[in-house]
């Protein structure tokens, strides 16, 4: 099983999205490992998104991802990284695939209310970002032999 990191945005939040949101990925089978609410740094922001300092759009993204409170998540399950992404839809909510979640709830790629690993390794240094080992619950699930064969 993989575990991935996944964020719903302030947008979400303020948007009272949190709800559906959780419960999509639960009717999906995956399995919730840690879940919290945070309001994120300015510094917490650049070790999240590093990679895109010095890009046209990095000054709006750290503004808008610590513009309110965000709920974070651990999710695992199988392929969950790729499935994860798979589900979210393309960066730009009106390029995502219909039924995805950017393209459920979102307009404006700026505004694109949730965020997930893109490979195994960001997973791993996402989650160790954001939740201390301790935070991360192993537990099974009655229903796992109907989710999985
Ligand atoms: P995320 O990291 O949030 O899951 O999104 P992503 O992988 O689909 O996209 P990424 O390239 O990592 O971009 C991170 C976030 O920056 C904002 N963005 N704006 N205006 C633009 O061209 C632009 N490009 C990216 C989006 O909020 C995106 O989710
Ligand atoms: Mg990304």
């Amino acid at each position: 099983m993989e575990r991935t990191y996944v964020m719903i945005k302030p947008d979400g939040v303020q948007r009272g999205l949190v709800g559906e949101i959780l419960a999509v990925f639960e009717k999906k089978g995956l399995k919730i490992v840690g879940l919290k609410m945070l309001r994120i740094t300015p510094e917490l922001a650049e070790r999240h998104y590093g990679e895109h300092k010095g890009k046209p759009f990095y000054a709006p993204l750290v503004e808008y991802i610590t513009s309110g409170p965000v709920v974070a998540m651990v999710l695992e399950g199988k392929d969950a990284v790729r499935t994860v992404r798979e589900m979210m839809g393309a960066t730009n909510p009106l390029q995502a695939a219909p039924g995805t979640i950017r393209a459920t709830y979102g307009m404006d790629i700026g505004r694109n209310v949730i965020h997930g690993s893109d490979s195994p390794a960001s997973a791993e240094r996402e989650i160790g970002i954001f939740f201390r080992p301790e935070e991360l619950v192993d537990y099974g699930r009655a229903l796992d032999c109907w989710i999985y064969e």
